[in-house]
Parts: C-alpha cells; sequence; structure tokens
C-alpha cells in the first residue's frame, strides 16, 4: 500500500469544491460503478463456479480445459465476447486488478473481498498454467474454430486446445506478463492469505527467471494460434522490465531493481511512432495489454521519486506520458472527440480510455506525494488536473455525453442493449437446457432483440469518433466488452468513490 498522500488545506477546499462541481453536473454513482465492474469479472468465469457466484445465469463450462494432455487447465477468464482463454491479455487484465486493490483497496468497501476474489480467479488459473518448470501454458481454445461458432461457454464443444511455450519455442511476452500479474497479486494477498501470497510470489520468480532466460516471442512460437489474434507488437522487451519492476515491488530485491535500470535504455521509445503516425506518439505515450511503457515509467517514477533520486528516464518519459494526453498540452498525441472522449488508433477505444485514465489517477498521487507537477511545454499540469482529466473519462463512460448513454451495461437508465457477446446474447441454461450447437446460435446472433442475460459492469469497445453508438451485435469493434478495457477502471472507480462528497 502507498502512503497517505500529503494535500494542503488550499488544495484540499480546491478538491472539494472540484467534488461539488462536477457532481452537480454528472451526480454519477461510482460506488455502484465499481460494484458493477468488478461483478462483470464473474460473467467472463471459466471453470467451476463457486456458490458466492452472484452472476447466477452463468453456469459451469470447460471443465476438461487441459485434460486432453492432462493437465488441469481449468478457470480464468474468457477474454471477450468469445470463449477463448488467451492468458497474455488475460494476464495484464489480472496485473491491473491487483493494481487496482494495491492502490485503492482501502476505498473499495466491501467491494474490497469481491475485487480480491476477482484477482484471485486469474492467479489460481496462472498457478496451473505454469506449474510445470520451463513451461507456460499461453491458451486454451483453438481461436478460429471458437470464432467461427455463436456458442455459450457452458455448451462448447469446439477445440479446447492448449497451447504452451516452452524452453524450445519461447514467449517471453506471456510469461513475463503472468510473473508480473503474479508478483501484483501477491501484495493484494499478504494481508489476506499469506501462504497463497508467499506462492504467488516465489512462482512469479520462477516464471520470470524462465521468460528473461529463454527470450523469444509467443508470435513466432504459436503463429496463427495468437496472432492476428493478440500479436505481440510492441516486442517483449517491456513486459521483462515490466515484470522485474513489480518483482522489485514485491520483493525489494536488489537484482530486479538493477534489472530494470539496466533494460529499460534497451526500450526502443520510438519503435511505435509510425503506427502512431502522430509526431508525439512513442512507446511512452502507449500503455495496455500488448504496450507496457506508461505503466513501467509511472511505477518507476514512484520508486525513483520515493528515494528522492530523479535520475534515470522514468520520470522524464511519465510526465512526457501525461504530456501526450492532457487536452490542452502542446504535445497532446492522443485525439478527442467533440463529446470529449479520449481517441487512439486501433478497437476497443474504451480500453484506452480506462487505462490511460487509470495511469493518470496514480501518477497524480505519486505527484502530490513528492509535490510535483508536470510542465507540458508552457503549461502546466497540477496532480489534481490529471484527475480531473481522469475523471472526465469516466464521466463519459458513465453517460455524461452527446447520446446521454453509460457504455457499462446495467449502469445507469441507458445503456448497451446488444452487446457482442456470446453468453449475454443466447438464453441461460436456467431458461434453455438444451444443447444449442455452433450455428445454432446464429439467430440469437442475428436477432434485433436485446441480449437475454444482463452482463452487469460489462464496458464495450465505446461509440465511435463522432460520439455514435449503433448498438449493433455484429458490430464488435464498439460492442464486444473485454477483461482489459474493466479492469483498470476498477481502481479508477474505487479512487473517485473515495473523493470528498460534498
Ligand atoms: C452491489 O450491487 C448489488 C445490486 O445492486 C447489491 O445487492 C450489493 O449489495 C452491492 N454490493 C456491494 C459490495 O456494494
Ligand atoms: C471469495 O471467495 C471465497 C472462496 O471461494 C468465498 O468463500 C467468499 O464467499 C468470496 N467472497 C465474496 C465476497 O464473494
Ligand atoms: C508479431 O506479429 C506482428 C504481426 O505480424 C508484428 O507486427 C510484430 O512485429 C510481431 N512481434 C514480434 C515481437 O515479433
Ligand atoms: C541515483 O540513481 C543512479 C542510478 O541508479 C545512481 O547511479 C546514483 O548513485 C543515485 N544517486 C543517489 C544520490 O542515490
Ligand atoms: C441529453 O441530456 C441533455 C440534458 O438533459 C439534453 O439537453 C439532451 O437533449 C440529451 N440528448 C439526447 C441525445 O438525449
Ligand atoms: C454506425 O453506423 C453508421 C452508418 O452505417 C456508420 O457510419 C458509423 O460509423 C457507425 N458507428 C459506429 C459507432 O459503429
Amino acid at each position: 500500500m502507498t502512503g497517505k498522500t500529503r494535500i494542503s488545506p488550499v488544495v484540499r477546499v480546491a478538491i472539494v469544491l472540484m467534488a461539488v462541481m462536477v457532481v452537480s453536473v454528472s451526480g454519477h454513482d461510482y460506488g455502484d460503478a465499481l460494484n458493477k465492474s468488478i461483478l462483470f469479472f464473474e460473467g467472463q468465469r471459466s471453470g467451476k463456479l463457486p456458490p458466492s457466484q452472484r452472476m447466477t445465469w452463468r453456469k459451469d463450462s470447460g471443465l476438461r480445459d487441459g485434460a486432453e494432455i492432462g493437465v488441469d487447465l481449468v478457470g480464468g477468464y474468457y477474454d471477450a465476447g468469445d470463449n477463448v482463454k488467451f492468458n497474455f491479455p488475460m494476464a495484464w487484465s489480472t496485473t491491473m486488478l491487483a493494481w487496482s486493490v494495491i492502490e485503492f483497496g482501502e476505498q473499495m468497501g466491501p467491494d474490497f473481498q469481491h475485487a480480491v476474489n476477482a484477482t484471485r480467479w486469474a492467479t489460481d488459473y496462472f498457478l496451473k498454467a505454469t506449474s510445470v518448470p520451463g513451461r507456460v501454458y499461453a491458451q486454451v481454445g483453438e481461436p478460429y474454430g471458437d470464432h467461427n461458432c455463436w456458442e455459450r461457454p457452458e455448451d462448447m464443444d469446439t477445440a479446447r486446445t492448449p497451447y504452451a511455450v516452452t524452453t524450445q519455442s519461447p514467449g517471453s511476452e506471456v510469461s513475463a506478463e503472468m510473473a508480473a500479474a503474479m508478483a501484483a497479486a501477491s501484495l493484494v494477498f499478504w494481508g489476506v492469505d499469506g501462504s497463497y501470497a508467499a506462492k504467488l510470489l516465489s512462482r512469479a520468480q520462477t516464471v520470470f527467471q524462465f521468460a528473461d532466460k529463454h527470450r523469444g516471442s509467443y508470435n513466432d512460437s504459436l503463429g496463427s494460434a495468437v496472432c492476428p489474434f493478440y500479436c505481440d507488437f510492441s516486442g517483449y522487451e517491456d513486459e521483462l522490465i515490466w515484470g522485474a519492476a513489480w518483482l522489485f515491488k514485491a520483493t525489494k530485491a536488489p537484482y530486479y531493481w538493477k534489472y530494470v535500470m539496466e533494460n529499460s535504455p534497451n526500450l526502443d521509445y520510438y519503435k511505435l511512432k509510425t503506427i502512431n503516425s502522430l509526431p508525439n506518439g512513442g512507446n511512452f505515450a502507449e500503455f495496455g495489454w500488448d504496450s507496457k511503457h506508461a505503466g513501467i515509467n509511472v511505477l518507476a517514477s514512484q520508486i525513483v521519486m520515493k528515494g528522492h533520486n530523479l535520475t534515470g528516464d522514468f520520470v522524464l518519459n511519465a510526465d512526457k506520458f501525461v504530456c501526450s494526453v492532457l487536452p490542452e498540452s502542446p504535445t497532446k498525441s492522443v485525439s478527442y472527440s467533440p463529446g470529449g472522449l479520449l481517441f487512439k488508433p486501433g478497437g476497443s477505444n474504451l480500453q484506452h480510455a480506462t487505462a490511460l485514465s487509470f495511469l493518470l489517477i496514480v501518477y497524480a498521487r505519486y505527484l502530490s506525494n513528492a509535490n510535483r507537477v508536470v510542465q507540458c511545454g508552457n503549461v502546466k499540469a497540477t496532480p489534481d488536473r490529471l484527475i480531473q482529466v481522469a475523471r472526465g473519462q469516466v464521466d463519459y463512460i458513465l453517460g455524461s455525453n452527446p447520446l446521454n448513454m453509460s457504455y457499462m451495461v446495467g449502469y445507469g437508465e441507458k445503456f448497451p442493449q446488444r452487446i457482442h457477446h456470446r453468453g449475454s446474447s443466447l438464453p441461460s441454461l436456467d431458461q434453455h437446457r438444451q444443447h444449442i450447437g455452433c450455428k445454432d446460435g446464429t439467430p440469437y446472433f442475428e436477432s434485433s432483440d436485446p441480449n437475454p442475460n444482463q452482463l452487469t459492469g460489462a464496458i464495450v469497445g465505446g461509440p465511435d469518433f463522432e460520439d455514435r453508438y449503433n448498438n449493433s451485435r455484429a458490430d464488435f469493434v464498439h460492442t464486444e466488452p473485454t477483461t482489459y478495457i474493466n479492469a483498470p477502471l476498477v481502481g479508477v472507480l474505487a479512487f473517485l468513490k473515495g473523493q470528498p462528497n460534498p
């Protein structure tokens, strides 16, 4: 846990005034949204559901995952609206859930235990996926077969092929991200279940060593099973450094900090420039399931600022990240829709709004603790300003937008009704016991009826650049929820819920 933020009385008055302003304008119930954002993960569960399951239209599924090769790979999360377990993005979502609890768990109230359980649902599965030394299971489910069908997870009869990376055919990004997730989660569990925390931390270190000593991309080792679905565009170096940074935070072992310091200069900060095709773009501006750069800089900045040693490029690059986001910054590289939503290239745009908002809020706290502001050219960005920008994104997502529409299922009066999600759009086993085969789901997919099962808390890809939204199930770019859209928002909502009320 980080220390308490030191806030001067003047700033405190300003925060309260801002809160009054924002609440009277938007009036969002961040606590309700937090509750729902975590509930969503229950809808994505694979495996044997526990008696505490609240999203009861979902049932047990994937109970034989791994059985064909004699390995228990039951559990984990379905990634999005399909039924594949893509461990690379799943691991990042888990790291973000854990980081949310580490930073903001104290503000979660009764949702703390739910957030811890949501983290554990993934880490229990990662412990299984990494139980054999020198081998990491990177995915379960043959993606082409899965995507060809519109089936409930409970009915799945497509190939549940397990894919592994090994010392011979490595996958440093997927392995190092799992190490990061387990290291971060160990920090969540010390106060909850110490022996579990120790187990996660020990496994994280073993898996990190495997990722580092046997370097390579799962792109090359697993080919078309993982790419074009979750290609590792940004290389695996960022996951190795990110994994080491989390291991340093979790162990305090100098070895990991040395690793971070020695390897960070090798990160090619301008490699992504051509993808962004924006003059101020660069890896320092990227954060998501693929690129960890801005997250590394923010995380390492905390460590550096705590030590009052501003050497290294972490603070510089974290500042540059902030300047790439703020609307008034002269070096902004993101775009904003007329309604104020942040946009970056690629699909599922809300993933950027949630992930970048998380970093803004976390960095604002670190800056406050260090009594710093960010300077973007001649524009000064205070911690409060960073928080205000993040809050603006959250308010947009929750309904303060030109359509007056919430992009979180089940929150507010108007929200997405026909999300691109197999389980949500097909009748529950409670209503329809009989098996619904691969193509038998097509009429449900094509129906213009609202989805019968509410995937409460799911945040979809979101509106287009003109703030429009079509509510069309086929339009997966805009109407599909994913675990990596939701995970960072869990922390952001806990923070906003904990802000002073007028
Ligand atoms: C979450 O919301 C549900 C439904 O409104 C409510 O029953 C439950 O008490 C809430 N849980 C928490 C932890 O706030
Ligand atoms: C968390 O998980 C444990 C173990 O499955 C369960 O006993 C408990 O009820 C869960 N807590 C909540 C709040 O769901
Ligand atoms: C993975 O594949 C994508 C798509 O072909 C490519 O752009 C990327 O550079 C590859 N990444 C690595 C680390 O080889
Ligand atoms: C600051 O960090 C750098 C890089 O790790 C190190 O070389 C230097 O000795 C540190 N300075 C202080 C004052 O600790
Ligand atoms: C959204 O709400 C505002 C304020 O209540 C109203 O003026 C506007 O017409 C609404 N827009 C739509 C598209 O419903
Ligand atoms: C909605 O449909 C219109 C017309 O087909 C299209 O131009 C627009 O891009 C779509 N918007 C979204 C968010 O899908």
